[in-house]
């Protein structure tokens, strides 16, 4: 079915909430430097999440917890120069946020202040709830993350669906609940079966953005370099891949090695 999209030329927390009531799904992507959110923004991406999956995709760990509140700065302020139009939401990192909600705060602003981001992300639910709140009273916008949390991964133990179980559907929802309730304006929601997600989107009022979570979400949000096919040992069962731009790229570099050994590039052409 198709919705009447209202123009927006600068997406705020309040257009989403707004998408949300008139039925539009949210589109969300992340970017983590100038060149890639320059075309992201272009291509009318509602949200751009600066994710602390650049911890993954850009410094090659193995988790998303190495990375630091200033390596997300950095990635962060790159990401604002080239958002003329989308909403930049950027992950608090590990260690940021979980000592006390004095430290969450600190980190929250300096987020703020050095990158210019628009809105912050933090995991979790219940646990969190005193860092969300002090955030929140300091005129900061947040956003949650539930269900998969890759900051508590060593907890898990793998990256598998979560919530599968009852009583972790009993919390997550009670969760959500709770951060509507201190007056986030979305959640996200990683790997978890899709009628979960579905309900929990039907009994709240802000947007629920999902990775994983099926189609009965507020909108969706992607890794980028997953999208594009860049991460082509990546696979999992979600993802929708729109580009192999890992073979694409393989090609034309291994191109540009042939056309120099053979001393075909440069050209009378390329050179002064
Ligand atoms: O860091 C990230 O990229 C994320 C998304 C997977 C939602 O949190």
């Amino acid at each position: 079915m198709s919705v009447a999209k209202k123009e927006y030329k600068r997406v705020t927390v309040k257009s989403l909430i707004e998408m949300k009531q008139n039925g539009e799904k949210i589109s969300m992507l992340t970017s983590y430097d100038y060149s890639m959110a320059k075309i992201v923004d272009a291509a009318n991406v509602d949200v751009i999440l600066v994710g602390d999956s650049a911890s993954n995709v850009i410094a090659g760990h193995e988790t998303t917890l190495p990375i630091t509140l200033d390596q997300m700065i950095y990635h962060a302020s790159s990401v604002v120069r080239a958002a003329k139009r989308a909403l930049v939401v950027v992950d608090i990192p590990f260690g940021s946020y979980q000592s006390d909600s004095k430290e969450a705060l600190r980190s929250a602003i300096r987020i703020m202040k050095e990158s210019g981001g628009h809105a912050v992300k933090v995991e979790g639910g219940e646990e969190i709830q005193e860092s969300v709140k002090r955030i929140l009273q300091a005129g900061i916008p947040v956003m949650g993350h539930l269900g998969l949390t890759p900051q508590s991964i060593y907890k898990f133990g793998t990256y598998t669906v979560r919530a599968k179980e009852e009583a972790e559907a009993k919390k997550l929802k009670e969760d959500a609940k709770m951060l509507e309730e201190l007056g986030c304006f979305g959640i996200v929601l990683e790997k978890i079966p899709a009628k979960l997600a579905k309900e929990v989107a039907e009994s709240v009022s802000i947007p629920i953005i999902g990775i994983g979570a099926g189609n009965g979400v507020d909108g969706q949000v992607l890794v980028v370099h997953d999208l594009l096919g860049m991460t082509h040992e990546f696979n999992p069962r979600f993802l929708r891949r729109y580009m192999n731009l890992y073979e694409e790229m393989s090609g034309a570099i291994s191109q540009y090695v042939d056309d120099v050994k053979s001393k075909d590039f440069p050209n009378e052409d390329e050179q002064y």
